[in-house]
């Protein structure tokens, strides 16, 4: 009896234990913990079971699977069913700008293992980094399953002391963030923790602790400067450059770039780097340097996403952030959260074909916001969350994501950059918003809406700056592919999301005509919205008689007050859409499928846009925006 009522109170501890670690957000509806410590949902009369799965691959079973060996290093990851072939091939750093792995040849992969032979292989005429002499190189390595799909792209270093050790090695990275006209951020990661230092100007600036992750700032420069950077690590070191800024209001002359989409596409190779289209991604990166962009923005869906768990996102966006490491070396990259940037529960009933998603919680530490945020280095905005928005269902605690890094807004001369999140919140299984709650794709949630109208009012009194940009993953016009979605629904204002089981005041066209008012009718010095999530290049002129709304639209209009332009460059490398009519087609000019890169041409007043694609070089489209 005693040892029963022992095991009766550990199983309720633990049951607790259990519960108190799956505590549902009071934000959301229909959801429960069932007997088994399952995440159920109430669907009409089913009770349906959240799906977990193992991830596929960790990046640890990549990073991490390098052991020391007398002929080169030896290939040991701990995913012991791994099996495929490897690639590797040496990294000539300082030989070019951009250093990248020459391929040189391919070894088998067979039950997790597998190994490189540098002495044989890589020396002598191949040896094209006197590793001979320095005792020390960089591999690069790609990974690819046994249906010759590319799952990881990594790098790993050796060092030779009568045997090959695993060096210290910068696994991706650097990576310039938060550029500012007196200093910038910069980040990396490596693959033991340690105290890394940069040098720049003759200082140092250093980790304050051990760690994989780097984010060392860099303060005191002089604006509109050329610096060489040195990055120690260990007895290691990598060289790049940067440039600060000019000071605000400088007006000089300058160009940017805007693109999104890079997400995988069909074709094969490189179109598809487990989550990304290297192929594309490195194109546009190319033509950014080529075209001296002094940072490039990249509104969403850089990777396919929609994963059931942290490793399988974690390993999408690590091969995205090696593609761009060569570039992203020198000018910032700046990316902004779309639709496929989600981390998610899924409920599911196979036979009744349900698949029901919702944005991964706790959110603290597991949404799709939180593993954004740790993956990219962004400013912080004043925007906290929607907490206390009249829909809160509990004014005492946060029960929403973070916007933190996803939603914000930096400057570069006299141009401001506003980068906002519709996809904030998001749960993807629209039909099933009533069921679970959670935020429609495309909408853009009260205090977020709310923030965005501070902002624009802050830029709008600061006589640094002459023009704004604001940007966000779905196109307030949708004209190709989302038609249906977006900020449009086909023209239902009834789409909106719910929070604990109530739909929020204002439907999808509603709040988007409360956007189209702030952005043009309450503010000057915006001059475009540059929008995704449609594959393809357009630009949109919105005027006072632009059609806007659908035939009998019910609710209050809004008119537009002036000229302004919709961007939309979803061409990054995602499969594309083709163009569908809508009441806005006769103000759409420029439609096209092919890959773009949008480039802004700032000088003082002025404001150009060429856009190019980058896989062929050609023009694509160019227009007088200012
Ligand atoms: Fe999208």
């Amino acid at each position: 009896m005693y040892k029963l009522s022992v095991i009766t109170v550990g199983i309720l501890i633990l049951s607790q234990f259990v519960s108190a670690q799956l505590k549902i957000p009071a934000v959301y509806s229909n959801m429960s913990i069932n007997s088994d410590n399952e995440l159920s949902l109430k669907v009409d009369s089913f009770q349906i079971i959240v799906k977990t799965i193992d991830p596929v691959y960790r990046v640890d079973d990549f990073d991490q699977a390098w052991e020391d060996g007398d002929k080169g290093l030896v290939f040991n990851s701990a995913k012991k069913n791994l099996t495929g072939i490897m690639y590797f091939g040496l990294i000539p750093y300082g030989d070019s700008k951009h250093p990248q792995p020459v391929f040189r040849r391919s070894v088998q992969i067979r039950n997790g293992k597998s190994a490189i032979d540098i002495a044989d292989v890589l020396r002598g005429r191949y040896d094209m980094v006197a590793w001979e002499k320095s005792g020390k190189a960089v591999l690069g390595y790609r990974v690819l399953n046994t249906r010759g799909t590319i799952i990881y792209n990594g790098v790993i270093g050796f060092k030779y002391e009568d045997k090959f050790l695993v060096d210290l090695t910068i696994l991706e990275g650097p990576f310039i963030n938060m550029l500012t006209s007196s200093g910038t951020t910069i980040s990396f990661r490596t693959n033991k923790k340690v105290v890394s230092s940069i040098f720049v100007d003759g200082k140092e600036f250093k980790d304050v602790t051990e760690t994989f992750d780097h984010e060392i700032q860099i303060i005191g420069l002089q604006p509109d400067t050329k610096y060489d950077y040195r990055v120690e690590y260990g007895e290691n070191s990598q060289e790049y450059s940067f440039e600060t800024a000019p000071n605000g209001g400088s007006r000089k002359p300058f160009v940017f770039g805007y693109a999104s989409d890079c997400r995988g596409g069909v074709g094969g190779g490189e179109r598809n780097i487990n989550g990304h289209n290297g192929y594309i991604l490195k194109k546009i990166m190319a033509l950014s340097s080529m075209k001296s962009l002094k940072f490039l923005q990249f509104t969403g869906d850089i990777i396919g996403g929609y994963s059931l768990n942290e490793e399988d996102i974690q390993m999408q966006y690590t091969n995205f952030k090696r593609t761009i490491s060569p570039f992203a070396c020198y000018a910032p990259l700046v990316v902004g959260m779309g639709n496929h940037e989600a981390l998610i529960n899924t409920f599911t009933e196979p036979k009744k074909d349900l698949w029901i998603s919702v944005d991964k919680f706790p959110f603290e530490t597991e949404s799709s916001e939180y593993i954004f945020a740790k993956n990219f280095v962004n400013p912080h905005s004043s925007l906290e969350s929607e907490d206390g928005a009249k829909y809160d269902p509990d004014k005492k605690n946060v029960d929403f994501p973070s916007y933190k890094e996803n939603v914000f807004y930096y400057t570069y001369d006299n141009v401001a950059m506003v980068v906002l999140n519709s996809n904030y919140f998001y749960a993807p299984s629209t039909r099933y918003i009533p069921v679970t709650s959670g935020n429609l794709h495309g909408y853009i949630m009260d205090n977020q809406l709310a923030w965005l109208e501070k902002t624009l009012s802050k830029l709008e009194d600061d006589e640094h700056i002459d023009h704004v940009f604001v940007t966000v993953h779905t196109p307030a016009f949708p004209n190709g592919g989302h038609v249906k979605d977006d900020m449009y629904y086909g023209g239902n204002n009834n789409y909106r999301p719910y929070v604990a089981g109530k739909p929020v005041k204002k439907g999808i066209i509603e709040r988007r005509d409360e956007f189209l008012n702030i952005l043009i009718n309450k503010n000057k010095k915006t001059v475009a919205l540059l929008t995704g999530d449609e594959h393809n290049y357009a630009k949109l002129k919105l005027e006072p008689d632009t059609e806007i709304y659908p035939e009998n639209y019910p609710n209050k209009k809004i008119k537009l007050k002036r000229t302004f332009w919709q961007i939309n460059n979803g061409a990054a490398g995602a499969p594309y859409y083709a163009q569908e009519k809508t009441p806005w087609s006769d103000w759409l000019s420029g439609f096209s499928t092919q890959n773009a890169l949008v480039i802004f041409y700032i000088d003082g007043k002025s404001v150009k846009m060429r856009v190019v694609n980058p896989d062929t070089l050609e023009l694509v489209d160019e227009l007088i925006l200012r």
